[in-house]
Parts: C-alpha cells; structure tokens; sequence
C-alpha cells in the first residue's frame, strides 16, 4: 500500500534525512494489528481489485481518472464497481476508473477550483499535504506540475482508498501518502516548498501549534496553503461553538478571515493574503450513494439554510495563502 523506500528516497535528497529515518517504525506503528479493526478486511478488498492497468491518466480535470471504459469487459467493470463501492464512505473525489464513476460526498474538485489559480505555479515543487484524505488533491496537485507529492493523513481508510486509485496507473507519478498525522513530521524541517493544510485548521485544538508546526515543515521562501472554516467579523472575531458544529464533533476555533490573518502573522508568516471566501453549499458537499449517509443539507436549519442546526452561521471556508520568511523566490 505504501511505497516506503521511494518515500524516504525522495525525502532524503530534499535534505528531510531526519524525518526518512524515523518513518519505518511510524508507519509500522500505524499499520499495527490491531490499531484498526478494519484494516484487514480493507486490505483483503484492495487486494480483490481487478488485476488491469493503464496507462491512460487525467489529473488536470474535474474528475481524476485512470484508465478508459473501453479497456475491460463489462463483467470486470461490474467486478470493480462492487469493490470499490465496498470501501465506502468515499468522502473526497470525484475519481473515474475504468468508466467507473466514484460520486463522492464532496466535489472537491470545486475547492480546488477556488486554491490552483492563486497557487505559487506547483511545477517542480515538492509538495506536502496535510490532512491530504484519500488524496485527491494530492493527484491534482502532481497534475499542475508538482515535482512530487506527499499526502498524510492518519485515516486508514483514506490510505486504502488512495491505493485502490494508485494500484489502476501503470506509471504512477510520485504521489504518495503516509498514515501519519501532522504530529508525526519531526519540528522544524524546512523541507517542502509548499505546504497545504485544507480542512484541518479547525478540527486542531491547538491552531496555534498547527500553523507553527506547518511553518516547520517549509523551506524558507516556502509557500502555505491554508484552507479553513471562517465566520464574518473583525480580526477579534472567533467563534468557539459549544458542542457540534454543523453536526460535525471536534470543531474547535473558526476564526473571522481578519483573525486568521493575523494568527498567521504571529506565527511568524508574511505576505499573508486572503484569496477565496465561499459559502459551502449542499452542492459541493451531499449524500451520494458512494457514502451513504446524511450530509450539509441535514446539517442546516430547514427554516433558515443560512444558520446550522445548532444555529451558528452555516459554513463558509477561506483560501489563505502565506510565505514562510527566506529568500525570494527562485522556482516557478
Ligand atoms: C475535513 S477533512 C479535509 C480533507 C481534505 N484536506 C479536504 O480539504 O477536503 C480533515 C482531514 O484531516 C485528517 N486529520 C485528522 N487528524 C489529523 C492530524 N493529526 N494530522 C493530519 N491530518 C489529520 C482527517 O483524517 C481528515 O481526512
């Protein structure tokens, strides 16, 4: 599932020695018997996938796609929708393989929309991926250019749902993902050119730390992309709901676009500029029958779908993007 070797390679020649080190005994501890009732049976699915490649890859489009309808029989494509629909939640796409459509809960494809334009050009940059769920991104990301890419994120689920994606490509791009969490990339490394942290900030009890910790882990001169949940207000505006937010447990800060600039600030990043503000919308997050439960629209005041069932302002996310202090930039 992971291509340990090829990672600690390229983190090694990015001067990341110290973190390459350390990740044979992280990811054996993330893949440890018994960390994840699942994790067995997940496997024994991946390893049920039909046995087909392509070389036929889309990475620059909406929906990521390997492989083409026409290149297995229909009782193969039948044999691959089954499994695939069997590592269900799929959360982040929308991915087509082999003509098999994966509607995902959400269209990522139009966050990304709203991040690539504003984006340091990515081509021949490495780039890390915080919170990177089944790395969708991470494949738009190689797509605009990157030189490599490496997505973390301690969901087991989301690695193998990486992997079922990666396993179709006959020349797979260097993209990977590790079942490691933020907490696992050494402090201070300054190793990637750029960072992004999407959907993460407010699930942090700490942000603080977040942004300090994403700080770390950028060259100087690097770029951060932030992506967060905001609410309308002054830079002294945070909102700290009391239980659920939008029926989602572990939101913890959601600060106002201005206070959130100013964080960043403190954390010691400049040229900190707020490039996308969005409501989110029952159009970009909903029930599909590739999750299977309910989504935004069950999360909103039926009254009032500008307020969320616990009546905090529904959700908006902003793009922040920001520089870690160094040299000008050379690349791109
Ligand atoms: C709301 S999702 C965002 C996914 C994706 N980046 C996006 O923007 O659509 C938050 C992700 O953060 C991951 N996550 C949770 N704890 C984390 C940690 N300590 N370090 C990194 N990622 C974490 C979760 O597993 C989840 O995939």
């Amino acid at each position: 599932m992971i291509s340990l070797d090829r990672v600690r390679f390229l983190l090694a020649e990015a001067g990341m020695e110290r973190w390459a080190g350390r990740l044979p005994r992280q990811v054996a501890e993330a893949l440890a018997p018994g960390r994840h009732g699942d994790l067995e049976r997940w496997r024994h699915l991946l390893e049920g996938l039909p046995e087909v490649k392509s070389a036929d890859l889309e990475l620059t489009a909406a929906v990521v796609r390997v492989g083409g309808a026409d290149e297995i029989a229909p009782a193969v494509r039948e044999e691959l929708h089954r499994g695939l629909r069997a590592l269900q939640p799929w959360r982040k796409g929308p991915f087509e393989l082999f003509g098999v459509r994966i509607d995902s809960e959400w269209r990522s494809d139009l966050k990304w929309a709203r991040v690539a334009p504003h984006l340091q050009p990515l081509a021949g940059r490495r780039v890390l991926d915080v919170g990177c769920g089944n790395g969708y991104y991470a494949w738009r990301m190689a797509g605009a250019g990157a030189q490599w890419v490496l997505g973390i994120d301690p969901s087991l689920l989301f690695l193998v749902q990486f992997a079922a994606v990666r396993r179709f490509m006959a020349a797979p791009p260097d993209v990977h993902l590790l079942p490691l969490g933020i907490e696992a990339v050494p402090p201070g490394l300054k190793g990637f050119d750029t960072v992004f942290s999407m959907g993460v900030l407010y699930h942090r009890r700490s942000p603080m730390d977040h942004l300090e910790a994403l700080r770390g882990c950028l060259r100087p001169g690097g770029q951060l992309v932030l992506e967060t949940l905001v609410v309308e207000g002054d830079e002294t505006r945070v909102l700290v709901p009391r239980g659920r937010y939008a029926r989602m447990r572990n939101v913890w800060f959601i600060p106002s676009p201005a206070a959130l600039v100013n964080w960043l600030r403190r954390c010691g990043f400049q040229e900190v500029r707020v490039v996308d503000v969005t409501p989110t919308t029952p159009a970009e997050q909903r029930s599909t029958a590739w999750m299977g439960f309910e989504s935004l629209a069950q999360a909103l005041d039926p009254a009032d779908p500008g307020k969320t069932v616990e009546g905090y302002p529904a959700p908006v996310r902003a793009v922040v993007l920001a520089r870690r202090a160094g040299p000008p930039e050379s690349k791109g």
